[in-house]
């Protein structure tokens, strides 16, 4: 199956390692050239490596403005425009999944940083070089703790109003902006940092009994960036086993 994107050019945030590495692995399995930026140097580069020819991996920071702006030049540069954006960089370990009174204002300040402005400062960056492309198209990678509150569910209920902002302001450039909301995906991250009796709680208000996997927001990625998803934008496609609908 082609998600009818062959040839175009990607940029992933977050690409060094779990979900972003997982996009940029199946956007190349679909012939699309990928750039990954991660702020973890060796990481990025060793995961451009492992997906092959078509990936190119950039060191960066997506709360660094100059940083983000001179890769996204370099992109644009070395492929002629960007076609698809994935803005999937973000802060969600332990740390930064406590009450807001425990992780008080650097952290917090760090979090929003990071999961939101990050979000605006890298689709301010790439809208220039996506303008007019034809089937144009940014995800973004919210979460379904956007529906349940906490600073980290807050930061990425932020994300959703982006994409909705983002959306429309864009829509005029013919790029469309949507965002999914995975429930809980076994990445390498939640394996390690998620001790199994909350990953079996989370998993207790599903409906289905499935673990999510990277495969499943693979999917829905493949659907908001193909052409079938043309007269869709400013939508949040929850992916959770019904775990949103729960709440
Ligand atoms: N895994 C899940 O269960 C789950 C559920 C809901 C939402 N999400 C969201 O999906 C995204 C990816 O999740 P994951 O599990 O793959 O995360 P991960 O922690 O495994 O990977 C995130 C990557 O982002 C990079 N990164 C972090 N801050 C950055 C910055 N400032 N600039 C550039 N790169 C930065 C990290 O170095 C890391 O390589 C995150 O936004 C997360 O909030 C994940």
């Amino acid at each position: 199956m082609t998600n009818g994107c062959g040839g175009k050019v990607a940029v992933i945030t977050g690409g060094g390692r779990g979900l972003g590495r997982a996009f940029g692995a199946a956007l190349a399995a679909h012939g699309m050239r990928v750039a990954l930026i991660d702020r973890d140097d060796a990481a990025v580069r060793a995961a451009a490596a492992g997906i092959g020819q078509l990936a190119t991996g950039y060191a960066g920071d997506v709360t660094d403005e100059a940083q983000i702006g001179a890769i996204m030049a370099a992109v644009a540069k070395a492929s002629g425009g960007i076609d698809i954006l994935i803005n999937n960089a973000g802060l969600h370990s332990h740390e930064y999944s406590q009450p807001l009174a425990e992780m008080g204002l650097q952290k917090i300040r760090r979090l929003f940083d990071v999961n939101v402005l990050g979000t605006v400062a890298v689709t301010l960056a790439a809208q220039p070089f996506m303008a007019g492309r034809k089937g144009a198209s940014i995800v973004n990678i919210a979460s379904a703790a956007a529906f349940s509150g906490g600073g980290y569910g807050t930061s990425k209920l932020a994300v959703i109003g982006l994409t909705m902002t983002f959306a429309r302001e864009l829509a005029s450039a013919g790029i469309r902006v949507n965002a999914i909301a995975p429930g809980i995906i076994l990445t390498d991250t939640i394996r390690s940092e998620l001790p199994p009796e909350t990953v079996n709680r989370v998993k207790a208000m599903q409906y289905l009994p499935d673990d999510g996997t990277e495969q499943d927001i693979i999917d829905a990625m493949l659907y908001l960036t193909s052409p079938q998803a043309r007269f869709v934008t400013g939508e949040t496609l929850r992916v959770t086993g019904g775990l949103a609908a729960g709440i």
